[in-house]
């Protein structure tokens, strides 16, 4: 039993045109119209596979396939759809798509599970228009509660419950709260090393800790002409030196450290305005749980002085803190199993980057599948992924979800 690479493919480039970029990339955004469009299709696709489709109070859609005893808790698999804004065809949405496969290769074979099977499409996982990322699996999971979810809000004062209930999807299913069997979820690695190392499966053990912070360095505006120099208080100077000491920090944890200022306001962000305040974002990350602790109270300190110093105030909100998360072994070991008979080149790995299924572990046991993608490059339009890859990935959890879900 096999699934239909070119089946997957075609889907994935049919996906691919929802939000299109012209560089080849996907711009669909967290619950925009685009979002809207890709989930519309997904639920036809999986009606169209003879799925029932269940949708949550976040927006979690729920494509299910009956199984021959329907009180064995459902194995699931699933990834989420939406983009960052210079996005690419495979991040998320290969897990999605790989999912329905799996559900079209079991009617292609006549093939009935003792338990049911379940897709899912969890919103705004990436958590670049709401932060923090996840969060929708994250409530799943009883990390947040539904206000919290719901409340996120956009850099323009849109909810994430508002937003839903505008695109149609803000389901009345309760979130969570069942039993899960299994949970898979395959990925493209996103980074470098399957592709250095030649080896077409990734079975992920662990995905590295993350803390997301918000910071607003605050000085005062003012002309840009008339104030003399040694009179400022810049606080995109400082803001500056900022982003310079959190890169430090990152390179003084190699070879494991990752840290990363993505977003930067500088207010009023005129050209001719001293800038009285910047807003701007800090990702850390590591697989060692002491090291990013530590991380966190460098960058406390060194962010501080660098204030003092320029004569700036400065306010520091961590948002988010994900744990290191060790994968589930008999998911991992179904995952390994799966690739071995299959007779893929593959290793173990660790995630670099944040998975709905590091929430689900919390709740199910849990394992990831990555493949490969050139050059390692992700979170950027021109991400790529081969056929005959995203089909063995698809392969080991297509055996991975059968063997969990025989009773
Ligand atoms: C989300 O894609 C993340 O891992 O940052
Ligand atoms: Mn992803
Ligand atoms: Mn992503
Ligand atoms: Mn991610």
């Amino acid at each position: 039993m096999a699934v239909n690479e070119a089946r997957l493919w075609d889907s994935l480039m049919e996906m691919a045109k929802i939000g299109a970029t012209e560089k080849g990339g996907v711009c669909r955004i967290a619950l925009t119209d685009l979002d809207r469009e890709g989930r519309d299709l997904f639920v036809k696709w999986c009606k169209d596979a003879g799925c029932t489709i269940s949708v949550d109070q976040m927006g979690n859609i729920f494509a299910r396939r009956p199984g021959k005893n329907n009180d064995l808790p459902p194995v699931m698999t699933g990834s989420h759809l939406d983009s960052q804004p210079t996005g690419g065809k495979f991040d998320g949405v290969y897990g999605v798509l790989a999912g329905l496969e799996v559900v079209r290769t079991l009617n292609d074979f006549g093939i009935e599970t003792d338990a049911p099977v379940e897709v899912a499409v969890w919103t705004n996982e990436e958590g670049s228009r709401f932060a923090p990322a996840m969060v929708a699996s994250g409530v799943f999971a009883g990390v947040f509660d539904l206000d919290y979810g719901l409340s996120r809000a956009d850099l323009d004062g849109k909810t994430m419950g508002e937003e839903l209930k505008r695109i149609g999807y803000a389901g009345d299913l309760p979130v969570g709260g069942r039993p899960i069997g299994a949970y898979f979820e395959a990925h493209i690695e996103q980074g470098p090393i399957l592709e250095a190392e030649t080896k077409t499966i990734g079975v992920v053990t662990h995905a590295q800790g993350q803390r997301w912070y918000e910071v607003n360095v605050i000085g005062q505006d003012a002309h840009a002409g008339p104030t003399p120099m040694e009179r400022r208080k810049d606080a995109l100077v400082g803001a500056a030196r900022m982003v310079g000491e959190v890169n430090r920090i990152g390179l003084a944890h190699k070879p494991f450290g990752r840290a990363t200022v993505g977003l930067l306001n500088p207010i009023p962000n005129s050209r001719n305005v001293i800038p009285g305040k910047v807003f701007f974002t800090i990702d850390f990350r590591n697989p060692n749980e002491d090291a990013l602790t530590a991380m966190d109270a460098e960058m406390r300190a060194s962010l501080a002085k660098i204030a003092e110093e320029q004569g700036l105030e400065i306010e520091i909100t961590q948002i988010w803190h994900s744990p290191v998360v060790t994968f589930h072994e008999k998911c991992v070991g179904a995952v390994r199993n799966a690739t071995q008979r299959l007779g893929f080149s593959n290793m173990e790995i660790v995630s670099g980057a944040g998975h709905d299924a590091c929430y689900i572990n919390r709740v199910a046991p849990t394992g990831m599948i990555f493949i490969p993608c050139e050059d390692g490059i992700s979170h950027n339009e021109i991400e790529n992924a081969a056929p005959a890859d995203c089909a063995a990935g698809c392969n080991v959890l297509l055996h991975a979800m059968v063997e969990a879900a025989t009773a």
